[in-house]
């Protein structure tokens, strides 16, 4: 028989600390006004000094795993989707495992595939529950990247914020996890990277580089052809998805996803305008505010979806 992965339980955290774009008016040379209109979004978390991803994931996974009912312990792998792990190493899904005091030897590492980070990490605890190596997972996707923000850069500053989001996978005999699919191109580094690292050495503090509008293009057309591929794929039509639990990046990119549905807005779960774009964490962030506010029930078809850095983009097509 073929086992499935389904989803038992979502948490999430959001530091206390709020910047809104009116406090941003007062630091670099932009509007409220503007920022919302090109991009939807209102306020961001920031993660406060000495708060690490460890530390936002910790509390997201403990939300996730109150929620399964499952024990800590128990757990048979934990995957973290970050792009700012604490250090280089150990991985933060290491810091992660020692922070929960779990100490039955469970597998443990980093996903690093940018925005695309919690869609690429359901895929692979997916298909490690499918071929039975392990019986339960707890992903995470966890990011601080205000510590790679340039904050005097007014066309990216704007973007980012801080946050983790957790879902716990357990075997079971029916779906669960309908689909994954996964994609990347690398020719595309020069639009979106940060601008230094381990091996380049580069003197300094290292930040986040865009070329928004070439990405922008770039995010709506990937997103519109993974939207085909996975309905195609799956026999689906548009109309077949209860939920679009989009990765948060900009509201102009979510709509555009959502007209390629035939979707109304609001079967589209949107956190943007709260949390801003919190990479790796953004889609974990928003199903567990929608599944918390009583929208999605079980049995609901959803569909996430992400682009990001490198460049990758995929979905998982997964009944809740
Ligand atoms: N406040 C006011 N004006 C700003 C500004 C700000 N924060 N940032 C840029 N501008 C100005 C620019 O300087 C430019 O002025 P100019 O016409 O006098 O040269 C003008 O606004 C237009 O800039 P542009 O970069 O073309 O704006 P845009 O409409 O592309 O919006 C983004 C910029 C970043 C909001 C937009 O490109 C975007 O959202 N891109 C996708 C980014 C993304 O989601 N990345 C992550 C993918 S995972």
């Amino acid at each position: 028989m073929t086992v499935h992965a389904r989803i038992i339980g979502t948490g999430s955290y959001l530091p206390a600390r709020i910047l809104t774009n009116a406090e941003l008016e007062t630091r670099i040379d932009t509007t409220s006004a503007w920022i919302e209109e090109r991009t939807g979004i209102r306020q961001r978390h920031l993660a406060a000094d000495g708060e690490l991803t460890s530390d936002l994931a910790l509390r997201a996974a403990e939300r996730a795993l109150e929620a399964s009912g499952m024990e800590a312990g128990d757990i048979g792998l934990i995957v973290v989707a970050t792009t700012t792990p604490d250090r280089v190493f150990p991985s933060t899904a290491c810091v992660l495992q020692a922070k929960l005091g779990i100490i039955n030897a469970c597998p443990a590492f980093d996903v690093q595939a940018v925005c695309s980070g919690f869609v690429y990490a359901l895929s692979v605890a997916h298909q490690f529950i499918r071929s039975g190596q392990v019986e339960s997972a707890l992903v995470v996707g966890a990011e601080t990247l205000s510590r790679i923000t340039d904050w005097t850069d007014r066309s990216n500053c704007i973007l980012w914020g801080d946050g983790a989001g957790a879902v716990v996978l357990r075997a079971a005999d029916t779906p669960g996890i309908v689909a994954t699919h996964l994609h990347a191109d690398g020719r595309y580094q020069d639009l979106l990277f940060v601008d230094g690292g381990v091996s380049l050495k580069k003197e300094g503090a290292c930040y986040m580089r865009m070329s928004g509008n070439a990405v922008f293009k770039m995010a709506v057309n990937t997103l519109d052809a993974i939207v085909d591929e996975t309905l195609e794929a799956n026999g689906l039509g548009k109309h077949d998805i209860d939920w679009l639990v989009p990765h948060q990046a900009n509201i102009r990119i979510i709509q555009a996803t959502a007209r390629k549905l035939g979707m109304g807005m609001e079967r589209v779960v949107m956190t943007v305008d709260r949390h801003g774009n919190t990479s790796a964490a953004s889609i974990p962030l928003a199903l567990d505010t929608a599944v918390r506010e009583g929208r999605i029930q079980r049995g609901e078809l959803l569909l996430m979806e992400a682009f990001g850095g490198g460049f990758t983009w995929g979905s998982v097509l997964a009944r809740f």
